[in-house]
């Protein structure tokens, strides 16, 4: 396999990351004004390019922020620096990363609307998840520290301040697990750091409704419509420790995670509850469908194929 270069795009300049940079003024770096979107390539194909964008459309709208780039001419310097990156000629799956930012100003909180934003793509080697991750699961931990409050900042707003998902991920590792589980104010489950969350309760494969407040995952999306397609509905109920401390499986999702088992979760009271290693019978039927759609996906959209 050919080696790829990790490259950064700064408002059209293309670099290595390690050269890339912006002006310390840059809100993005002063206040984590700013917004952004992951998604993979899958043999050169951006999964969910249409969606990811309409998403960051929506977290524009709601920071109030005015997009400078249109999605053709986003689309066009991912297109560049993924070449860049030589990904294209080695033929490899990538990472990718687009960001914009409020731009650069005074220290001031509130943000000129004049002021121009600026864009950062990151296109990266596609790093694998342990593979432990799969074959037995990750393990999750409630952390005490809550979500961030609908309204206070609206987990729909994907943007660059993850410091309450950080603080979560720091307190799940100090409690011996790979990730946490974030409650919100009501003590209902929303999601974990940076990915969606599954249970099975009563045979029922079951998530947060949007009420509860967290990131509207596109993986989450296209997996409910795959199992659906199946006759597999996804119950989008509120979820309690109690629901929880009941469930017979679980598993989360995310772009690069796709659908990946949970080994265990540690409650607050320091209980540990397991789940089937590598997944249980409606997690594998999860991971098929979800595969399934993607291949799908992948043949209805060669058209977006970045080489
Ligand atoms: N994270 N919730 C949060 C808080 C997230 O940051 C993410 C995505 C998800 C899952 O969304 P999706 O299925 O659209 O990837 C849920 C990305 C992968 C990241 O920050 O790297």
């Amino acid at each position: 396999m050919n080696e790829i270069q990790n490259m950064a795009n700064v408002d059209g300049v293309i670099t290595p990351v390690g050269e890339a940079r912006i002006p310390v003024m840059d809100r993005g770096f002063l206040y984590g004004d700013s917004i952004y979107e992951v998604f993979r390539t899958y043999g050169g194909i951006p999964l969910f390019f249409d969606e990811h964008w309409e998403r960051l459309e929506n977290s524009a709208s709601l920071i109030h922020l005015r997009l400078r780039l249109t999605r053709e001419q986003m689309m066009e310097e991912i297109r560049r620096t993924f070449m860049a990156s030589g990904a294209g000629a080695a033929g490899q799956d990538v990472y990718v990363r687009y960001c914009v930012t409020r731009g650069e100003g005074p220290v001031d909180l509130f943000p000129n609307p004049e002021l121009p934003n600026r864009y950062v793509i990151i296109v990266k080697e596609l790093l694998p998840w342990r593979a432990d991750f799969y074959s037995r699961g990750v393990r999750l931990a409630v952390s005490q520290t809550r979500r961030n409050p609908i309204n206070a900042l609206n987990p729909n707003i994907k943007g660059g301040n993850y410091l309450n998902n950080v603080l979560g991920v720091i307190e799940a590792r100090e409690l011996g697990a790979d990730d946490c589980i974030m409650l919100n104010d009501a003590g209902l489950v929303t999601e974990s750091s940076n990915s969606n969350v599954f249970f099975v309760i009563d045979d029922d494969i079951c998530t947060p409704g949007e009420s509860a407040g967290q990131l509207r995952g596109l993986t989450r999306e296209a997996l409910n419509e795959a199992c659906a397609a199946h006759g597999l509905d996804i119950l989008l109920r509120d979820i309690s420790l109690q629901d929880a401390a009941n469930a017979t499986e679980s598993f989360i999702t995310s772009a690069t995670r796709e659908v990946m088992p949970v080994r265990s979760l540690v409650f607050p009271d320091g209980h540990t509850l397991e789940f089937p290693e590598g997944g249980g019978e409606l997690t594998r039927q999860a991971m098929a469908h979800y595969r399934d759609y993607v291949e799908r996906y992948l043949r209805a959209h060669a058209d977006q194929r970045l080489n």
